[in-house]
C-alpha cells in the first residue's frame, strides 16, 4: 500500500499539478476556474452559462512582486492571442500580444478588447490582481479556444523581472522565469451569474494603464 501511495504521489506530481480549480475572488465575488502557480501567479476564467456563439469571457490574472504575468488563450506561446499584464505603482498595465516566434511579443490589434472590472482590479499587501471582460476574445482562427470547448489547455508564463518601461503597455519584456500549460474545465467555468458580472465592466481598452 505504501508503495502504491508513493507511486500515485509521483504520478500526481507529474500529470496532476497543472489543473485549474474553483476560485472566488474575495473583492469582486466572481468565481473562476483558476490555475495557481507556487510563485503566486494565477490565471482564472469565467464563462456564460450558454456557450452558443459566445465570444466573451472574464479573465483574472495576477501575481506577487513587480514582475509580469502572461497567458496564452490557445495554449502555446506562438500564433496565439496572449494577455500580458504587470503592476505599476498600485495600478495595472495590460495589453494583448501575438507573435510567430519566441521573443518579446509585440502588441496585437484586432476587435478584441479588455474591459476592466474595478473591484477585481487591485493591489493588496501580497498580490496584484487584474480582472477584465475579454470582449470578442474567442476567435475562430486557432489563436484561442473555441466557444463550445468543454475543456481546454491555456498557457501561462511569468517573470519575476519587471518590464523595462513599466508605464508603457507596449513595453518589451524579458523571457519568463516559469512557463507551461494548464487544463481548464470550461463546463465548470460557466456560470449563470456571468451576465451580471459582465455589466460591472468599464469602457474598453486595448493597451491600457489602469
Ligand atoms: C523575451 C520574451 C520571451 C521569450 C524569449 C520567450 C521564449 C519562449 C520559449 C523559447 C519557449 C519554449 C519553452 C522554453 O524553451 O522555455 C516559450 C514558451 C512559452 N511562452 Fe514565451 N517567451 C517570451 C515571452 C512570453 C510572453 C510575454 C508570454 C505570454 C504573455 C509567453 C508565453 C509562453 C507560453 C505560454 C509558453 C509555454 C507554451 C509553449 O511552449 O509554447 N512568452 N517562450
Ligand atoms: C463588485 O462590484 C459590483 C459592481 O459595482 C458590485 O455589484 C459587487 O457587489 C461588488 N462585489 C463585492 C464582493 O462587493
Ligand atoms: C504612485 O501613485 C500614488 C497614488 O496614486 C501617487 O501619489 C504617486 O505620485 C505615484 N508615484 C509615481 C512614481 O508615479
Ligand atoms: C491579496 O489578494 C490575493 C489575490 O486575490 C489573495 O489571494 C490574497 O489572499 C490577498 N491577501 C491579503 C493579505 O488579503
Ligand atoms: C460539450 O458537451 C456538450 C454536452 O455534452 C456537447 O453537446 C458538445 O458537443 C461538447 N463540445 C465539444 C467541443 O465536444
Amino acid at each position: 500500500m505504501k508503495l502504491s501511495t508513493l507511486l500515485f504521489g509521483g504520478i500526481a506530481t507529474l500529470v496532476g499539478a497543472q489543473t485549474a480549480t474553483a476560485y472566488t475572488d474575495a473583492k469582486s465575488g466572481i468565481t473562476f476556474q483558476a490555475y495557481q502557480h507556487t510563485t503566486g501567479y494565477f490565471l482564472g476564467v469565467a464563462l456564460p452559462e450558454d456557450p452558443t456563439g459566445n465570444t466573451d469571457f472574464i479573465v483574472t490574472i495576477g501575481g506577487k512582486g513587480s514582475g509580469w504575468s502572461g497567458a496564452s488563450l490557445a495554449g502555446p506561446m506562438k500564433n496565439a492571442l496572449l494577455v500580458l499584464a504587470w503592476p505599476n505603482n498600485n495600478s495595472i498595465v495590460s495589453s494583448f500580444r501575438k507573435t510567430n516566434q519566441y521573443g518579446s511579443p509585440p502588441v496585437a490589434t484586432g476587435t478584441f478588447t479588455q474591459l476592466p472590472i474595478a473591484n477585481g482590479t487591485y493591489t493588496n499587501t501580497t498580490h496584484w490582481t487584474y480582472t477584465f471582460v475579454c470582449s470578442k476574445c474567442i476567435q475562430s482562427d486557432g489563436t484561442t479556444f473555441v466557444a463550445n470547448d468543454n475543456t481546454t489547455v491555456l498557457g501561462y508564463a511569468l517573470s519575476s523581472t519587471a518590464p523595462s518601461q513599466k508605464g508603457n503597455a507596449a513595453s518589451s519584456v524579458s523571457k519568463h522565469t516559469s512557463q507551461g500549460q494548464a487544463t481548464f474545465d470550461l463546463v465548470k467555468a460557466r456560470s449563470r451569474d456571468f451576465a451580471t458580472w459582465k455589466t460591472w465592466a468599464a469602457a474598453p481598452k486595448v493597451a491600457n494603464a489602469l
